[in-house]
């Protein structure tokens, strides 16, 4: 324990970069940094998220429930509040076939060829006071669900092997995430049915969003340095066109903002900061960003959705554009 307080709390709009600001008085608990530690990545802390992260870290609400669209940046808000205040992190992906207690224990095998039980993450996490991810934590068996109750409850875990009781530091946290696609289909729905008690010890349940226009477009910018005005405003509109065909259920495709970093880095990569080669090079490059993985249906309606954007922004359509500047293959 540290005697001064002061020294473990920051003003949280100094440690967590935000498009909005919290009020200035608000502190952070933030830990000096260890190998466990992610790195810092550019993330934006809406402010409603910077708000959840320092309830989180307080102590009093250690356990934390993250739903929402794919790519709304779930995983990534808990990596980056631990990167940026310097706590440390332990990730597990679920499946089906997980089971909470190998997350607990593990057989390793010494240099003599002996076996021994040494500590996995769950463990790790709770003897160390770091935070801990379940990714996707709905596709657990809901049996395992109700064992993973029953630490979370108890005071302390009796550790099979050696007798002792493992007591979680007062710094561990809990944080599970899952995805869901719309609002009625919404995992919140599902998993109620599947495992209210589980839900029950979460006392923070935040659902996270797309982020705002001018904050989807910072991410963007911040992350695929050299992409231009025109083809960011055309970026946003096509996914606020394709969020609405998939709310509608008419298609999947969310254009997350995990794939529009990755059509703007594509862009610059092609175009370097060439303006209109970047608007030339959007079809093709939306191609091998997204549209490839997607059934063919689905592809001809984005590409026509694109095809109608930059027809509004530009008053030009895809072949006009390919027309002038040259096809990339
Ligand atoms: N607030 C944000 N700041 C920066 N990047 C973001 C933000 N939200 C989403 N992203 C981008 O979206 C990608 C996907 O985020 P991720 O956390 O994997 O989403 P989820 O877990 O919700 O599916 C990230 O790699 C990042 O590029
Ligand atoms: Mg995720």
């Amino acid at each position: 324990m540290i005697a001064d307080p002061q020294q473990h709390y920051a003003p949280l709009m100094d440690v967590l970069p935000g498009f909005e600001m919290v009020p200035a008085k608000i502190t952070i608990p933030i830990r000096e940094r260890s190998e466990a530690t992610p790195g810092k990545r550019p993330y934006i802390f809406a402010k409603k998220m910077a708000k959840v992260g320092q309830m989180f870290l307080s102590g009093q609400f250690p356990y934390l429930l993250l739903s929402g669209p794919t790519g709304t940046g779930k995983s990534e808000f808990v990596e980056q509040l631990a990167a940026h205040c310097g706590w440390s992190y332990e990730m597990v992906p679920c499946a089906k076939t997980t089971e909470i207690a190998a997350l607990m224990w593990q057989m390793g095998i010494e240099a003599d060829g002996s076996t021994s039980y040494i500590d996995g993450p769950i463990v790790r996490a709770m003897k160390r006071g770091s935070i801990l991810v379940l990714e996707e934590f709905n596709a657990l068996n809901p049996s395992e669900l109700t064992y993973l109750n029953t630490i979370l409850d108890s005071r302390g875990t009796p550790e099979p092997h050696t007798g002792t009781t493992v007591v979680p530091h007062p710094d561990f946290r809990l944080a599970a995430t899952c995805n869901d696609v719309a609002q009625e289909t919404g995992v919140f729905k599902g998993t109620q049915t599947q495992n209210p008690a589980f839900l029950r010890r979460f006392s923070l349940k935040v659902r996270m969003d797309y982020l705002s226009e001018a904050q989807e477009l910072q991410v963007i910018a911040a992350r695929a340095p050299g992409i231009q005005k025109q083809p960011l405003r055309v970026m946003r509109q096509l996914a606020v066109a394709c969020r609405k065909m998939a709310d509608d259920g008419r298609i999947g495709f969310t254009c997350s903002p995990a794939e529009l970093v990755a059509w703007a880095r594509l862009l610059v990569f092609n175009a370097g900061a060439d303006e209109n080669l970047q608007l030339a090079y959007m079809a093709t490059l939306l191609q091998v960003a997204a549209l490839d993985a997607l059934p063919q249906g689905e592809a001809v309606d984005v590409h026509n959705a694109l095809d109608g954007v930059l027809r509004t922004v530009l008053s030009k359509g895809i072949a006009e554009l390919e027309k002038e500047h040259g096809q990339l293959w």
